[in-house]
């Protein structure tokens, strides 16, 4: 598997016909099955502690639970309505200020009220998709207590389990009471959390979830959380925030050793996964389902918002902690530097000195007042 068509279904990358092609055809089902085809792995190797860092994260974990339903004030009355002002203002700010120019386009005739609206949407969505995600995350995890072969590493595994199940929670609990609607899976979002739990390999699952999906999460919550002054969403983004760092740490910590030990061929594979991973959830911010239910057509608003300087820089932000990783994982630069190529390609280069996540997650701890958003 080396061309792009057969590592992301089409030709071209950048294809917005092909890209908006995918789209959840199952939306009323209920539960969606996977096969996950790994096996699950005992070890008679109890010896605690022979992975110092995987150890220390475990006793910090255990130190670190929060719970959802107390440590979190549910009786604040959430205005959604302001902060989509708020957002739809603030957006028609940067518009001016960028002389964008809606002429021709489906945003032409559009005032506060559709701007508003749109920020509504948005908010939705976006937690839906977090939701969405965390469950991704608490399947991939329990999946990973079964299938690392190490013992500190299914110890701390089991610790992220209880983390993302709260994660679960919390978002389900925030759509439900305190927003205004809920939207199905995202189909490229779905595609890749389906990868990450079909693969038989163990060390896919954290290059899939701790590495692409939980480094992305990351540095979305933490621009969700600068830009939020809705008290409750920012202290459960906080909450949420000192526990994927943790996560992040725990699939760089365990990975940096395995890929050392693996061969060119071996490493090929996860930088064309990590490819595949980083296009997949680029492809899912075009949020394709706002622009359907709002009735407007998909590829013209995507070409005239998503496309825009402000909204790529955005874009490019999620994976300032995705690149970094993969640079200290020597995913970058083995095989002639093929994952540097593609990373250039999607313009997210830039990040790869910025720092790395393995131990970051100190400083996103609780106890510490700020964590280090970006
Ligand atoms: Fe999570
Ligand atoms: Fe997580």
């Amino acid at each position: 598997m080396s061309t792009d068509e057969q590592i992301l279904g089409r030709l071209a990358v950048d294809d917005l016909e092909a890209i908006l092609t995918t789209a959840n055809t199952e939306v009323d089902e209920a539960i969606h099955a996977v096969r996950d085809n790994a096996d699950a792995i005992f070890t008679w190797d109890y010896e605690k502690g022979a992975r110092p860092a995987l150890s220390k994260l475990y006793e910090k974990a255990k130190h670190s639970q929060w719970n959802g339903q107390t440590d979190l004030d549910w009786s604040i009355d959430v205005d959604q309505q302001q902060f989509a002002e708020m957002m739809a203002d603030m957006q028609k700010m940067e518009f001016d200020a960028r002389g964008v120019d809606f002429s021709g386009t489906p945003f032409e005739n559009w005032e506060r009220p559709e701007w508003v609206e749109l920020a509504h949407e948005v908010q939705n969505w976006s937690l839906s998709q977090f939701m969405h995600g965390e469950q991704g995350a608490l399947l991939c995890t329990a999946k990973i207590v079964e299938t690392v072969p190490w013992i500190d590493a299914k110890y701390y595994a089991s610790t992220q389990v209880m983390d993302e199940a709260r994660h679960v929670e919390v978002f389900a609990k925030y759509l439900d009471t305190k927003l205004s609607g809920y939207y199905p899976v995202n189909a490229h979002l779905k595609l890749l959390l389906d990868d990450i739990v079909t693969d038989s390999r163990w060390d896919m699952t954290y290059l899939g979830m701790q590495v692409m999906v939980e480094g992305l999460a990351l540095a979305a919550f933490g621009f969700m959380h600068q830009m939020s002054t809705e008290p409750l969403l920012k202290k459960l983004l906080r909450y949420v925030m000192s526990d994927e760092a943790r996560h992040v740490a725990f699939g760089v910590l365990s990975l940096q050793e395995y890929y050392e030990g693996l061969s060119d061929a071996e490493i090929f594979e996860r930088q064309q996964f990590a490819f595949e991973a980083a296009v997949r959830m680029r492809d899912r911010f075009l949020q394709q389902e706002v622009w359907e239910r709002l009735g407007v057509p998909v590829k013209d608003a995507i070409e005239a918002v998503m496309l825009t300087p402000t909204r790529q820089m955005f874009q490019m932000m999620l994976f300032s902690k995705i690149v970094p990783n993969c640079k200290k994982l020597g995913l970058l630069d083995r095989n002639d530097g093929w994952l540097r190529r593609r990373y250039e390609e999607m313009g997210v280069i830039q990040f790869e000195d910025w720092v790395d996540t393995g131990d970051e997650y100190e400083a996103f701890a609780l106890d510490n007042a700020a964590p280090a958003t970006a």
